[in-house]
């Protein structure tokens, strides 16, 4: 581990990180979902009473150098900015925070300041929400202020305060709102590198009560929709609420509720396919995670992945090279400039979900990387090497230059290839 390097390490601090916050809010899984059922029942159907408005914003940053997409948003009194990587993999947002910050990381803006009437108190049901299933975490007297933990799995522990503070946003409809919404307050990252940090905190976009989005949508501001758009040039955008999700073209699936995926967004067990033939692997336990720059496979399907990539490669001019950026690379006569280079060496992997009826095509472009030395990469990585087991994580990386929709109203989970250089017109974090 010690020497995959810095874009390594990034990488596996944010899967353990997602991994770890999914499980501090699981205790609301159960009535969330009754939530989510009785939410179908009240929607009036189409447009007679449309509920909410949708909020658009560019995002920043990249799979390779950068490791993360975020966005810049406005938050507090006044509102300042700040960059949150986007993650679909947890619930819970938080800035770095200055409550005095007992151990923050530098960060590309200040530490957000809480001021007194901002602090959530542990009596708000919404504390309750965030607390882990095991935990005997207790509200002795309701003034206090509600505390939260992230331990992360290299040990790492991240503590903070929940806050409620302004969270403006211009909508598509052309109005500007300017909701109190629940986020953290870290205020103790004990990382392991504490050198690298190019955000201020996470936007938690999972489907928990906690989230933002949830919040939105709980005040009539948004569907409890989210997009993601994430192009493989770097940027994008990202949305709430469902103004933007196209009316044809998209495959839907269900969200898969398995024990193993719990929390997380699932489309279901899915099979595996590289080129036109399948591994044989099927039922892998799969979760959307942006807050995950790589995709990761189990033992088996990376086994799988790996054989088939390998058989397809001999004969072909690819040599085997260690790079420090990620654990298989190979080279070159000369070193690659773009994927273009080398994507007619590999075949796509697809995943295939809800029998077939939900086809994942994950071409090379989009589970492959060019270093800074001119190798090709894998994008894809054996989660058993950083104590995944069975989940298999798609990250950014294969999710790139698609349109993915979460959509937590109707439980189903949408994608459309699509060109995510282009944002589109409309309202969006001032
Ligand atoms: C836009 O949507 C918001 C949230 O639903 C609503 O409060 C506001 O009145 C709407 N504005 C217009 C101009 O329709
Ligand atoms: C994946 O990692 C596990 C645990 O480190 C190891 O036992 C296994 O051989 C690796 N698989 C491949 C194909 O490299």
């Amino acid at each position: 581990m010690e020497k995959k390097g810095k874009v390594m390490m990034v990488m596996m601090m944010w899967v353990l990180l997602v991994l770890v916050l999914i499980s501090i809010s699981g205790s609301s899984a159960a009535a969330n979902q009754q939530q989510h059922k009785d939410k179908k029942q009240t929607i009036p159907s189409l447009s007679l009473h449309r509920i909410g408005s949708s909020a658009v914003f560019p995002l920043r940053g990249n799979v390779y150098p950068e490791g993360y997409y975020y966005v810049a948003v406005s938050v507090g009194t006044p509102p300042k900015p700040y960059f949150l990587d986007i993650d679909t993999g947890s619930d819970l947002t938080w800035l770095q925070c200055d409550a005095p910050c007992v151990n923050c990381h530098k960060a590309p803006h200040p530490p957000f300041r809480p001021n007194k009437n901002s602090i959530v108190a542990c009596s708000d049901p919404i504390c309750s929400a965030i607390q882990p299933q095991d935990s005997n975490y207790r509200c002795e007297d309701p003034r206090e202020q509600c505390d939260y933990e992230v331990a992360y799995a290299d040990q790492a522990v991240s503590l903070g305060v929940l806050v409620r503070d302004v969270f403006p946003l211009r909508l598509n409809n052309g109005s500007i709102v300017v909701p109190r919404l629940v986020f953290g307050c870290g205020y103790d990252q004990q990382v392991s590198d504490p050198t690298i940090s190019n955000t201020d905190g996470v936007l938690g976009l999972g489907n928990g009560e906690s989230s933002i989005v949830s919040q939105l949508r709980k005040f009539g501001i948004t569907q409890n929709v989210i997009g993601h758009c994430m192009s493989a040039h770097g940027g994008g955008f990202l949305f709430f609420g469902d103004d933007l999700v196209p009316s044809s073209g998209v495959v839907w699936t269900p969200m898969s509720r398995s024990r193993s995926s719990d929390k997380h967004y699932s489309p279901g067990p899915a099979e595996l396919v590289y080129g036109t033939k399948s591994t044989g692997v099927k039922g892998l336990i799969t979760i959307f995670d942006s807050g995950s720059s790589y995709t990761y496979f189990n033992l088996q399907a990376y086994q799988a992945f790996i054989s088939s990539i390998r058989k397809d490669l001999n004969g072909k001019p690819l040599k085997a090279v260690d790079d420090e950026t990620l654990p298989v690379c190979w080279k070159g006569k000369k070193p690659f400039k773009s994927l273009q280079d080398v994507k007619k060496y590999f075949s796509p992997v697809i995943l295939n979900f809800n029998g077939k009826k939900a086809k994942l095509v994950i071409p090379p472009e989009a589970y492959m990387i060019i270093t800074s030395h001119g190798n090709v990469c894998l994008g894809i990585l054996n989660g058993s090497e950083v104590g995944l087991e069975d989940l298999n994580i798609i990250g950014d990386i294969s999710l790139q230059d698609l349109l993915v929709i979460y959509d937590n109203e109707k439980q189903q989970i949408g994608w459309v290839p699509k060109d995510c250089t282009r944002l589109p017109k409309s309202g969006s974090a001032l």
